[in-house]
């Protein structure tokens, strides 16, 4: 094979690679145009929840988680590259400079894209390690976005923000007709939620999990959230670029959070409506712009979780070009 054959083929796979990225919905937001010698990413305004997500803020994350994804799979091909940001159109060029092979730890990242998933059961009651919480900490940082993890007192409070956001978000006609487009049944067509990675009844917890308006199949446990940890993902900027590299940092803490055998579940309803978006704003001391709540904890060692959620086929989502 020759060089430019090896990086087009690179840049192939990490495309492909990059379909198990978690996204709002289950949208996969994205495209990816492979060049011979980059990888653009651009949004896929016709799958943006418009009315959940006039901002195209949960886009950008997802778009971000998309962006993460292509780079461990290029880490774990063994190329350094460089990652251009216009956030505009293109959000994102990636370019390939040289073939250094693969470190083990790269290695063992790339197997957790297929490993992460989105587990909307209860957690156990014991929480997740003080030492685990510093490295999803680490590892949200050195992705360009930090997190603040709630103390215990504060979540009440948290509880009653969800909560506003959850009633807000209910009482729109149109944004509950949205939703139904994408969640419950089979999802034959590659995208949204399924049935069968939603709850049959809603968990006991004392902070809500998305109401979705349907109820699922899965059984959600009968435990609490009282083991859980909660935390809101920030950054200094609000510009389209900070909520895609803040999808990049989501995208960094999930995985390591995978490899602790641990669990995020993404509560996107505080950030998505302004209101709660500034009652946040003051949950974290003003430190930053809130870009999502995230509930962590450890999972259920002995029961599977949901089946994988599907995806779109790969002609719907990349092409190539000379
Ligand atoms: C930006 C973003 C926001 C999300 N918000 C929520 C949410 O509010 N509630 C929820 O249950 N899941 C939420 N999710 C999880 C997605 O529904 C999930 O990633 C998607 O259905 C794909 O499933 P998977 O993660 O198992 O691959 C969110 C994911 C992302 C990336």
């Amino acid at each position: 094979m020759t060089a430019d054959t090896d990086r087009r083929q690179a840049l192939l796979q990490a495309a492909e690679a990059a379909r198990y990225a978690p996204s709002v919905h289950n949208t996969q937001p994205w495209t990816w145009t492979v060049y011979p010698d980059r990888l653009e990413l651009n949004a896929a305004v016709e799958r943006q929840l418009t009315v959940q997500d006039p901002d195209a803020h949960m886009l950008l994350l997802s778009c971000g988680t998309a962006l993460h994804h292509a780079q461990i799979a290029l880490d774990a091909a063994g190329w350094q590259y460089r990652v251009h940001r216009p956030a505009g159109t293109p959000l994102a060029v990636i370019y390939p400079e040289r073939h250094v092979g693969a470190h083990l730890e790269a290695l063992r990242r790339f197997e957790q894209l297929r490993v992460r998933h989105t587990d909307r059961r209860t957690v156990n009651d014991s929480p997740l390690p003080a030492a685990a919480l510093d490295t999803l900490v680490a590892a949200a940082e050195s992705a360009g976005a930090r997190l603040h993890v709630l103390r215990r007192d504060q979540i009440i409070d948290l509880a009653v923000i969800v909560e506003h956001a959850q009633q807000t978000e209910s009482s729109d006609e149109r944004l509950r007709r949205e939703t139904a487009e994408w969640v419950g049944g089979d999802r034959a067509e590659g995208s949204g939620i399924p049935a069968a990675n939603l709850p049959a009844e809603p968990p006991l917890t004392t902070v809500a999990e998305r109401d979705f308006g349907t109820a699922g199949t899965l059984p959600a446990g009968a435990g609490h959230d009282a083991g859980a940890t909660y935390a809101v993902l920030y950054g200094t900027g609000d510009e389209p670029v900070d909520w895609l590299r803040a999808g990049e940092a989501l995208n960094a803490l999930w995985l390591e959070t995978t490899e602790h055998g641990a669990t995020v579940l993404p509560l996107s309803g505080p950030t998505e409506v302004p209101y709660t978006r500034s009652e946040l704003r003051r949950i974290i001391g003003g430190v930053g712009e809130p870009y999502l709540v995230v509930r962590l904890g450890m999972l259920d060692p002995v029961h599977h979780g949901p089946a994988s959620t599907p995806r779109l086929p790969v002609d719907q989502v990349i092409e190539e070009r000379d």
